[in-house]
């Protein structure tokens, strides 16, 4: 056995006395949280990683919200973070450092957005720096933070010359934005910096929207009901699930009320056909899926490409006492169909999630502009798939949580062009969204829904 395999055997090599599995020593908690902080946002600094998988078990539990609150806030104000890191530093980091990068950007956030004391910031922020085994980065962040706190408003006033760290997006992410939207691109950008409201949805076969508001304000939680959404409740503030009552016993989930929405274009083919075939193409994990089986009695197959995520589909229906045959499959061949057409699909495509950056900020890092092509490919594919097992009369709706044409109105069009019995059916007047090609377009509204598209396509 090598040396390095024995130590860690035994225990004795040097990252093993500070396992990051283990509680953080007493007094240790700031530095422990900053560390954990810079260790959770090193891949997605290297665009290979997401905050999906951010696992705070290893900070103590009341350090767990300040963890999420500064990597969620470094994610959304990253431009800006990195503007100011290249003008505090004399030159970059090497690409093995990336993590006390990192840490400097940690420690940036905490002082332009956080009301954490100064000297906390700068302090547990460069201390953090040797439980990463990094002892001589702490003077280098220490002076960093320290000239950020004496000049933090002339160099913000600076590096926000530049629109695309004032927006705090991507160059190529405003360009596409404007070139979308060009009355409204400004305003997506400011909704996507905000972080997005918390939004139940009632569990109409237990409780209904009015109960449900009233049982919440009984429990101190304050919330207004959804405009669209007729199950929909928005909280005034976030809160965790646990808090929530009858949140265990399945009488409410945690949906956006944008995502809530398909359901009202599923609504006219469903209710009045009690046990219709429907499939729910991309389903995972689950939020549409169970609203779904919420609102009507169908008979419901569920798919998704990713076995894991589909694990999600199973606890959540489980929670909410619904059942549907679920299927690890590829919505874009035809092996996991038993050749029975489906009366209505559901199909939410895989797509840029331009719609949701607010709710998933890494994205604006992770996203490539060759993505949005390939997504739209992906996206064709499996309609064209899908559309042969859709029974004449039936119904299809597409949706994405996009707000780029390319996946919505443009993709809906072309699929028009080439598919003969295919014909258009999103309800013209609709009280939400905008008139969007074939479809409706929501944009994501500072305080209220997520970007969102919908069509309702009907073969002849
Ligand atoms: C937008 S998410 C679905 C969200 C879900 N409908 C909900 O409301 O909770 C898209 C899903 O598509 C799945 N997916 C991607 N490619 C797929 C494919 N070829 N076949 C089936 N599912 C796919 C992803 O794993 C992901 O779970």
């Amino acid at each position: 056995m090598n040396q390095a395999k024995n130590n860690r055997r035994q225990g004795t090599n040097k990252r093993s006395q500070r396992n990051p599995k283990q509680a953080p020593a007493e007094g240790q908690n700031g530095l422990s949280l900053r560390a954990e902080a810079a260790r959770a946002l090193v891949p997605i600094l290297n665009a290979r990683g997401s905050l999906a998988s951010l696992d705070d078990s290893r900070v103590a539990p009341r350090d767990r919200a300040l963890l999420r609150e500064i990597c969620y806030g470094v994610c959304r104000t990253l431009p800006r973070l990195e503007a100011l890191a290249s003008v505090l530093l004399k030159s970059s980091f090497k690409a093995r450092d990336t993590d006390i990068q990192a840490l400097l950007l940690v420690g940036i956030y905490q002082l332009l957005y956080l009301r954490i004391p100064a000297h906390a910031a700068v302090g547990e922020t460069a201390g953090a720096a040797r439980l990463l085994d990094k002892g001589w980065a702490t003077r280098v962040l220490n002076g960093c933070l320290r000239r950020l706190q004496r000049e933090a408003s002339e160099m913000q006033a600076k590096v926000d010359r530049d629109p695309a760290v004032a927006l705090l997006h991507p160059v190529w992410w405003l360009k596409a934005l404007r070139q979308a939207w060009p009355n409204d691109w400004r305003e997506i950008a400011i909704a996507n910096n905000q972080a997005g409201p918390m939004t139940l949805r009632v569990n109409r076969r237990r409780t209904s929207q009015e109960a449900y508001l009233e049982r919440l304000r009984e429990n101190g939680i304050e919330a207004r009901p959804c405009e669209h959404a007729p199950d929909g409740l928005t909280l005034e503030t976030p809160c965790d699930v646990s808090a929530l009552p009858g949140f265990a016993e399945g009488n409410v989930s945690v949906q956006d009320e944008a995502a809530q929405l398909a359901i009202e274009l599923l609504g006219p083919a469903l209710a009045p056909r009690p046990g219709a075939q429907v499939l729910d193409a991309c389903s995972a994990p689950g939020g549409k899926t169970a609203h779904l089986l919420e609102a009507f009695d169908v008979s419901l197959q569920a798919l998704d490409s990713d076995a894991e995520r589909l694990q999600r589909v199973e606890g959540t229906l489980e929670r909410l006492g619904l059942s549907a045959q679920l299927s690890a499959a590829d919505a874009g061949e035809q092996d996991w169909w038993d050749g029975t057409p489906f009366d209505a699909i559901l199909l939410d495509a895989p797509c840029s999630g331009s719609g949701v950056i607010r709710r998933h900020p890494d994205i604006k890092r992770l996203r490539r502009p060759d993505d949005i092509g390939q997504l739209a490919a992906l996206q064709a594919r499996l309609l064209d798939n899908l559309w042969q097992t859709l029974a004449s009369g039936g119904t299809l709706v597409y949706a994405t949580c996009s707000v780029l044409p390319e996946e919505n109105s443009e993709q809906i069009t072309a699929f028009l062009e080439r598919t003969p019995d295919a014909e258009i059916d999103t309800p013209q007047g609709l009280a939400w969204g905008v008139e969007s090609g074939a479809g409706r377009q929501l944009l994501p509204r500072e305080h209220g829904h997520d970007g969102f598209f919908y069509a309702r396509l009907k073969r002849k």
